[in-house]
């Protein structure tokens, strides 16, 4: 079976042909990231239109690349979300008008089920379960335990900023422009983190929350306090040795709360298998510390390629897939929805979250 995918929550245009839920025939992803830099974050209004600009072009390249024509697709599958709203309702309208127009089925996506679906795309081995996942992105940690395939049940997700968050108003705040995680990324394996120390948050309830407000504040007040001059526009951030040892030290303390709060969870619901996914799942700190993690507890981690992290459409095809094989298909009432809580019990959906 072909799933056409299609990706547009946030600042990426994304469409992608999937086969089986498994062999990846193309998956084309245009970042708008030259759009929202000089504002150092993302403006939904000109995301929206870049979305509009760029969906058709990048629906017919997918299928291009992919050697096939609509007519081959067996379904068209969308981010539903969370996400922008109207970056959200781009993909889902353009993915409605094909569905009707080719008489297709129809299946909207959880975006964070995408970003969990992308391990299972990427993974050669059947994944053992139950499995812990940690999506990790700029509008999400989350922390979930996947008893079998497509089950999911929250355990864990922040309380205020999200890890991805947390890297960009860093980045922002220093001169690096938008998005911050690849570039802190870079500076801080140049950057020594005993520099600049920060402690890691610990909630006395026992939970297995996270938070990364408190840092990014820590982090902004040190560049204040030191101080440490932003990076002027044009300069070389890599000779600047005190910007690249506070990258080092903010990230050393993300990757240490997001490590042992998945050892916590890994140890207690005797997980056989960790999958991390998710923008900030492209960090290469977070990668080897991660792959270590694994080796300790004698599981398989999972961490899909940094284009398979990162937004796209192939997760979101393979999800897609999961869902036509169970028959939740769609129906042409379908509409974006920014407040999907995936394996949220009711009673966590409440203000104290957000
Ligand atoms: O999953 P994603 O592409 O979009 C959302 O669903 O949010 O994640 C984007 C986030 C951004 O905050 C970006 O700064 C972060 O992922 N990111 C990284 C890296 N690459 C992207 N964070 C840390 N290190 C990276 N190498
Ligand atoms: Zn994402």
């Amino acid at each position: 079976m072909l799933v056409l995918g299609i990706e547009t929550s946030c600042d990426e245009t994304s469409a992608a042909v999937v086969e089986d839920g498994r062999r990846i025939l193309s998956n084309v992803v245009a970042s708008q990231h030259e759009v929202h830099r000089p504002y150092g974050g993302i403006v939904p209004e000109l995301a929206s239109r870049a979305h509009l600009g760029k969906i058709g072009p990048i629906v017919d390249r997918a299928l291009a690349d992919a050697g096939l024509s609509l007519d081959d697709v067996h379904a068209v599958a969308v981010t539903q979300g969370p996400g922008l709203i109207g970056s959200l309702l781009v993909g889902v309208s353009f993915a409605k008008a094909l569905a009707f127009a080719k008489n297709l089925p129809l299946v909207a996506v959880d975006h964070l089920e995408g970003h969990i679906r992308a391990a299972y795309l990427e993974s050669e081995e059947p994944i053992p379960h139950p499995a812990l996942s940690l999506v990790v992105s700029g509008g999400h940690t989350s922390l979930f335990l996947m008893s079998e395939e497509d089950s999911y049940e929250l355990i864990g997700k922040t309380r205020d900023d999200a890890a991805g968050e947390a890297y960009d108003k860093v980045a922002k705040r220093l001169g690096l422009g938008y998005p911050g995680g690849p570039v802190l990324d870079r500076l801080a394996a140049l950057g020594d983190p005993s520099v600049y120390r920060f402690s890691v948050p610990r909630f006395s309830d026992g939970s297995e929350d996270f938070s990364f407000s408190g840092l990014k504040s820590a982090v902004l007040r040190k560049i204040v306090e030191t101080p440490v001059d932003p990076v002027a526009e044009g300069d070389d951030p890599t000779t600047r040795q005190d910007v690249c040892d506070l990258a080092a030290g903010f990230q050393r303390t993300v990757i240490e709360c997001l490590v042992r709060r998945s050892e916590t969870a890994a140890k207690r619901l005797h997980a056989r298998a960790i999958l991390v996914s998710g923008g900030v799942a492209a960090n290469s700190e977070l990668r080897t510390t991660f792959a270590a993690l694994g080796l300790d507890l004698g599981i398989p981690v999972v961490l899909p390629r940094v284009s398979l992290s990162t937004d796209n459409a192939a997760m979101i095809a393979a999800a897609g897939y999961a869902k036509v094989s169970r028959n939740e298909l769609s129906s042409m009432d379908l509409s974006a929805d920014v407040e999907l809580h995936l394996g949220e019990p009711l009673e966590r959906r409440t203000t104290r979250y957000r």
